[in-house]
């Protein structure tokens, strides 16, 4: 038996993550929230003939908390897509006001109905909201750092397919073969593409310097070509639904019952220094970072360990300064989601 509950079900990137989750055969109850069109949202997907048994809720004001309780009772997995996407100009950095109330309130909502719910954060920036969320849990005495989770699955499938395309390979074939660490937006996206011996080897005899500038940078802009191309549209949706429930489905396999870790692991923004397993970054690699994307093994819903990219992945001189520079830029909007919680009421 397990539920989720999709904060933000009507959106552009909610539909779709809702139908994919309704798909899955682990999934037995699938609750849909959204201020707008959730019961609309949930009638639709409750005629495809899955066991997922869909049910909408939707607040009918802002004082009424009664939709969020009954989405939120018993899940077992909470995805958040819910708030504003980025529109032509703005950055993640832009969004950053709007989508910091809806985090913090909905992850007050879990802390209150189902604290021991595993939870992604999509809405962005990613690189706040999660500190956001952790700090709403701290408050809240209820955090648990194993079952807090940033998605940032959509870098990983990118680099995947970029890298694919570069390589001639199928990039399906490279899943668990790159890293993505660092954070979320722009240079603090660090691809690693020297993971494993073989894609290495042909990597280091295929690209050319520059070609490897360009993968990365398209890594770690490539949101921007979806914004530009949707012309005010919004940002990435399809491509972000199945990135998302790429990492929904890991935690369902993770919690079905095998209690084996899942093994291939996709890297997710996590609280490092709250994860009590092997070797914890030391402070002069991280400098102070709290919040920092990794590869994540899962166990029953939550995070069994993690590789250190610090210790655990090879890396180039490269690869080693992105990681700073990434580092640089997180330092700024962890403190920004984290001070957004100490200055609200
Ligand atoms: P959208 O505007 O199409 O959908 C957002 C949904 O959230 C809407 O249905 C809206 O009614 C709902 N919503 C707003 N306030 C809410 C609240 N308090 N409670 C519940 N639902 C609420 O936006 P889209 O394109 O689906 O993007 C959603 C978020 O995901 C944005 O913040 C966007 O920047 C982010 N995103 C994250 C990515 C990632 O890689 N992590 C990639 C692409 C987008």
């Amino acid at each position: 038996m397990v539920k989720v509950t999709v904060a933000g079900a009507a959106g552009g990137i909610g539909q779709p993550l809702s139908l994919l989750l309704k798909l899955n055969p682990l999934v037995t109850e699938l609750a849909l929230y959204d201020i707008v069109n959730a019961h609309g949202v949930a009638a639709d997907l409750s005629h495809i003939n899955t066991p997922a048994v869909v049910t909408g809720h939707q607040p009918s004001g802002k004082e009424d908390n009664s939709a969020i309780t009954a989405a939120l009772k018993n899940t077992d997995l909470v995805v958040i897509p819910a708030g504003v996407p980025r529109k032509p100009g703005m950055t993640r950095a832009d969004l950053f006001n709007i989508n910091a109330s809806i985090v913090r309130d909905l992850v007050a909502n879990i802390a209150r109905t189902a604290p021991n719910a595993a939870i992604l954060i999509i809405s962005n920036p990613v690189n706040s909201t999660v500190p956001i969320a952790a700090e709403v849990l701290k408050k809240l005495g209820v955090f648990n750092p194993r079952k807090l989770f940033g998605v940032t699955t959509l870098d990983v499938v990118r680099a995947e397919t970029f890298l694919g395309g570069l390589l001639d390979v199928d990039p399906s074939k490279l899943r668990g073969k790159i890293s993505v660490v660092g954070g979320h937006s722009g240079d603090t996206i660090v691809p690693l593409i020297n993971y494993d011996s073989e894609i290495s080897n042909k990597a280091k005899s295929r690209l050319s310097t520059s070609d490897y500038e360009k993968f990365v940078n398209r890594v770690q802009f490539g949101g921007d070509e979806v914004v530009k191309a949707k012309n005010g549209a919004g940002s990435a949706t399809l491509s972000m639904a199945l990135a998302g429930y790429r990492f929904a489905e890991n935690i369902l396999e993770s919690l079905n019952g095998r209690n084996q870790p899942v093994l291939i692991p996709d890297s997710a923004y996590i609280y490092l220094p709250g994860i009590p397993y092997g070797k914890i970054f030391s402070d002069k690699h991280l400098n102070g970072v709290e919040f920092f994307s990794v590869p994540v093994r899962l166990q029953n819903g939550r995070i069994e360990s993690f590789i250190d990219p610090f210790e655990g992945l090879v890396k180039t001189d490269e690869e080693q300064k992105l990681i700073e520079v990434a580092l640089k830029g997180l330092t700024g909007s962890i403190k920004q989601g984290t001070e957004f919680v100490k200055g609200s009421k």
